[in-house]
């Protein structure tokens, strides 16, 4: 037999093995055998020494040519192999998606935020900004710009958790209006905000009072402003939050950054006015406390009194939510027990 012949039956001999070769293993030693440094291949070539110098070149490309034709094989094999192995082994991770999910349980806002977005949706249907003020506050804000000078008696009402000298947790959200008035630019259109928020005081907890507690203030400056405007906007809150047929009614008071000053009042939603225990049997519920802009608070931010006023209220979305709901004690809100919390889902 010739080194053709050889080389010959050599590939026909391996490409039959390669062919019937079952798993990568198998195909890797065809592979380390026919064409490796001992394998029968490289014996043939080392018999072209024998060649005649004609033949020598001739037999060698042959012998080549077989060569890579053999290694073709093999790489083509193994990659059917890999594919093969891929497609078992994916068969058998397959995932039974028809399983029973855990369900998920889904959250809502808190009752506090729903009453407090209604707020927020009315008064930016009606032209408001919404502002975000400091929790930590300057003393200079939370009571200076508003007409609290240092040691004025009305400052004992709102005692707070204080910082340093100069800084403490806000009592009420009034200092935003000092802080919007100081900066607002009228050239530009009246200023009409609400400014939604916590605040603190030294209070001690029970069922109708919290060291921290919400409340939502409003301010509106510009000129010509009078009290209708301020009643109207009141009543219109009064009947958003509980229910067209309530009326509102308003009571002198005092606060130092308004003058006049008043405390405002909803009939009550339970009795309609009759008298019961939700309005103590008066017929009226107590919910907030509002005024015409103090000049000074004017003056101090910039303003001049003698052509702009204004009116401002503030309100407390902790006690509207009380009241709305029915809770008796404030506390329920800043617990977060889930059973308290999703008997005000919005979807029931
Ligand atoms: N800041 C007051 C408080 O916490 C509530 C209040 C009353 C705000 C009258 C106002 C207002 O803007 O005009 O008791």
């Amino acid at each position: 037999m010739n080194l053709r012949e050889k080389l010959e039956e050599l590939k026909e001999r391996g490409l039959k093995e390669i062919n019937q070769a079952q798993d990568l293993k198998s195909v890797n030693d065809i592979r380390v055998t026919l064409l490796g440094k001992k394998g029968p291949i490289t014996e043939v070539l080392r018999g072209m020494r024998d060649l005649s110098a004609e033949e020598r070149p001739k037999v060698g490309s042959f012998a080549n040519a077989i060569k890579n034709e053999l290694a073709k094989t093999i790489a083509a094999k193994v990659d059917e192999l890999e594919v093969e192995r891929m497609a078992k082994k994916l068969e058998a991770e397959t995932i039974d998606v028809t399983l029973p999910g855990v369900p998920v349980k889904e959250g809502q806002p808190h009752v506090l935020m729903q009453v407090i977005d209604e707020i927020e949706k009315l008064f930016l249907g009606m032209g408001f900004q919404v502002v975000d003020g400091p929790e930590i506050e300057e003393d200079h804000y939370n009571f200076e710009m508003l007409n609290l000078p240092q040691d004025h008696p009305a400052r004992d009402m709102q005692d707070t958790f204080y910082i340093n000298k100069r800084l403490l947790m806000r009592t009420q959200t009034s200092p935003v209006q000092a802080r919007t008035m100081e900066k607002h630019d009228f050239s530009k259109g009246p200023l009409k905000m609400i400014s939604p928020g916590k605040v603190y005081r030294r209070d001690t907890d029970d069922a109708t009072h919290s060291h921290q507690f919400h409340q939502v203030e409003g301010l509106v400056i510009d000129k010509n402003i009078t009290m209708a405007d301020l009643k109207g906007t009141l009543a219109l809150v009064a009947k958003t939050i509980f229910g067209e047929n309530r009326e509102i009614r308003l009571r002198p008071s005092y606060f130092p950054f308004t003058e006049p000053s008043v405390e405002v009042d909803v009939s009550c939603f339970k009795c309609g006015g009759q008298g019961c225990s939700v309005c103590k049997q008066s017929g009226w519920i107590e919910v907030l406390g509002a005024g015409m802009v103090h000049p000074n608070v004017l003056t101090m931010a910039g303003i001049d009194p003698k052509v702009y006023g204004g009116f401002a209220f503030g309100l407390g979305p902790d006690r509207f939510a009380m009241l709305k709901y029915g809770v008796d004690d404030i506390r329920e809100f800043y617990l977060n027990d889930v059973r308290f919390l999703s008997q005000f889902s919005k979807k029931g």
